[in-house]
């Protein structure tokens, strides 16, 4: 454990907040994610800004519940977004991505993160809202939105906080009568409405939710399927787009698997060793949640230390990924090591571990891997010249400056090396020799 700062908050917004500290190791990771009641998550930046009822109950997912609450809900939620009920959706996600890359065209240079936003919003869409709501896109794109907004509006050094303020209010409450349309509509037309939200809304059970909690948990999981996706691919392409042996590779599995040929059979995806491994050293090198903010909400003992009431912790994955006892040359994007190599749940976790894992892990890995697939039979993306590339940490840790990228054709014979990352991202990564772009 490290003190980083002896009074005041740095990630949360707790004015009382006694300090912060850095935690380190399996075993503190495990004790602060597992005790979710002693740990509990910072109080939303909705209450800071001090914004209407309906707004601060926007965000009131899960995730900001608690106790027996909690459980509930997350049993609700982790049903809906069961394995079996979105692999039902396979033929429409698929529909979703290539519909979607129809517009690509070799040659044409895309702005990656920007592009990667408007792909998962087009599938994940789909598959929360369902095919059969027509608005699904334009409701998508309203959360996006607002979640952009209120992300702006609680950063600390945000210099336009009140027209920031006002837009999110008008943004946000353009939301919520939306989002309580589009509930209606599913209620009203059951036999109709077909996403995973659509059974949430339809439960008919004791503990089915309120209008309140299916606003907040789809507006949280709309986001949720939008947002870090759009990073993850983002960064998983990046990586690629400095490996043209690797990207061969994968397309050999792809064809091989059959995923090419066969539009029908979805569930092969999900058993491509190169793919898996792939995207598990991405996430691995790169987790778009790169640490986790917690507060005590009592006076607690960690290890040796007793930490004061509202201590903030900080857990990091971004650093636990790089321990060199887990993960032998660290910095090395060397995908081959997950045939052998087993962290446990503490060591490696770019969905989090403990009381408030993510509930939409299996969901989001299928999407990247259908999306991944998709994209790399047919082109290749490399990055439009040498470029450099910077991280912040925006809620999630993403590219400051947008990569630009250029399509090209798979089966096109000009060199498909394209340009070098370089830059701060360029330093956080190394690449074997057999099949590195770069020298750093
Ligand atoms: C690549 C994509 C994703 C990544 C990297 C990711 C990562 C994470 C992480 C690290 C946490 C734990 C946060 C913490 O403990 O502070 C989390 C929680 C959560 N995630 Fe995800 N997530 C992704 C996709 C999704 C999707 C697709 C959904 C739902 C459709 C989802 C819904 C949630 C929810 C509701 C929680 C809170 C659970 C609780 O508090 O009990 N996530 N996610």
């Amino acid at each position: 454990m490290i003190v980083l700062r002896e009074r005041g908050p740095l990630f949360s917004r707790t004015p009382d907040c006694a300090g912060v500290l850095a935690v380190f190791g399996a075993r503190h990771n495990r004790a602060v994610l597992s005790d979710i009641d002693v740990f509990g998550m910072p109080i939303s930046a909705a209450h800071s800004l001090s914004l209407p009822r309906h707004l601060v109950n926007l965000n009131c997912g899960v995730h900001s519940m608690r106790d027996h609450q909690h459980d509930l809900h997350r049993h609700l939620l982790l049903q809906a977004l069961n394995e079996h009920r979105f692999m039902g959706q396979q033929a429409s996600i698929d529909h979703g991505i290539t519909a979607f890359l129809k517009s690509w065209r070799p040659g044409h240079t895309i702005s990656l993160l920007s592009e990667m936003r408007q792909l998962a919003l087009h599938v994940s869409s789909r598959v929360l809202f369902g095919n059969q709501f027509a608005d699904r896109i334009e409701l998508g794109l309203l959360i996006q939105s607002y979640f952009q907004l209120r992300r702006e509006a609680s950063t600390p050094f945000s210099t336009s906080k009140p027209t920031l303020r006002e837009s999110l209010i008008q943004v946000g409450t353009t939301l919520d009568a939306a989002l309580r349309a589009y509930i209606r509509w599913c209620k009203g037309t059951p036999e109709t409405a077909d996403g995973i939200l659509a059974t949430l809304a339809t439960l008919d059970a004791p503990e089915a939710l309120s209008e309140d909690e299916l606003v907040a948990h789809s507006n949280v999981l709309c986001v949720s399927s939008i947002e870090p996706i759009a990073v993850s691919l983002t960064w998983i392409i990046l990586i690629l787009s400095q490996l043209p042996k690797l990207r061969r590779e994968l397309r050999e599995e792809l064809y091989k698997s059959g995923h090419a040929q066969a539009a029908g059979d979805f569930s092969r995806i999900l058993q491509l060793p190169l793919l898996d491994s792939i995207i598990h050293e991405s996430l691995r090198l790169l987790p778009p949640n790169a640490l986790m903010v917690r507060l005590t909400t009592r006076p607690a003992r960690l290890g040796h230390v007793t930490l004061p009431d509202c201590c903030e912790l900080l857990v990091c994955p971004f650093l636990a990924h790089r321990d060199p006892e887990r993960f032998p040359q660290p910095d090395t994007f060397l995908p081959q090591r997950w045939h052998t190599n087993k962290p446990s749940p503490f060591e490696y976790f770019p969905f989090g571990a403990g009381g408030h894992s993510c509930i939409g892990r299996p969901l989001a890995l299928y999407l990247i891997k259908s999306i991944l697939a998709r994209l790399a039979q047919p082109y290749e993306l490399v990055l439009t010249g040498d470029q450099a590339i910077d991280w912040r940490i925006h809620i999630q840790f993403m590219p400051s400056n947008e990569p630009l990228m250029t399509i090209r054709e798979a089966s096109s014979s000009a060199s498909q090396d394209g340009g070098a990352l370089r830059g701060r991202v360029g330093h956080l990564l190394k690449f074997e020799s057999s099949d590195k772009r770069v020298l750093h």
